[in-house]
């Protein structure tokens, strides 16, 4: 009787912390969905179709410049960088440092969190 109880009371516990982290990712999300006005200028997300920089969509796990139909710099494309997060990171924490030469003007987003929630919300690209 009283494991029942034990495994019972675990299990709800369980669920109450996957609620909480399921949680914690929409916030996630949702801040970087705000922080991402400093890119959608020029990058598209409503749809696969480039802007004036090329589509983010299913840009997490993505080898760099490899869209067909945008016109990447060379240093771009030389780069061999596959958009992991850690590269994603360096890259909004300062794009020409990491890829001098890079067509993409200057952004700085330096602040830990914020890339996070801003490589949270891209991984909702889809
Ligand atoms: C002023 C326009 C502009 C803004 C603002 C901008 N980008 Fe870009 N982005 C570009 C261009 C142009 C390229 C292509 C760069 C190249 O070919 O060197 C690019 C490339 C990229 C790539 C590489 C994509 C690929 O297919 O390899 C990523 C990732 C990216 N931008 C993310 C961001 C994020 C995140 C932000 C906001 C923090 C942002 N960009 C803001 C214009 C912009």
């Amino acid at each position: 009787m009283k494991t029942k109880l034990a495994v019972v009371s675990l299990l709800a516990s369980m669920s109450a912390s996957t609620l909480v982290s399921a949680d914690t990712d929409a916030m996630m999300e949702a801040a970087g969905k705000e922080l991402f006005s400093k890119c959608s200028a020029c990058h598209s997300v409503d749809s696969s179709k480039n802007a004036f920089g090329p589509s983010l969509i299913g840009v997490v796990g993505r080898k760099a410049a490899s869209l067909p139909r945008f016109a990447y710099s060379d240093a771009l494309r030389k780069s061999e960088i596959t958009w992991d997060e850690g590269n994603l990171r360096k890259w909004i924490a300062g794009n020409d440092q990491f890829v001098p030469g890079t067509r993409m003007r200057h952004v700085e987003i330096t602040d830990k969190a914020e890339q996070d929630y801003l490589i949270a919300y891209l991984k909702t690209l889809k």
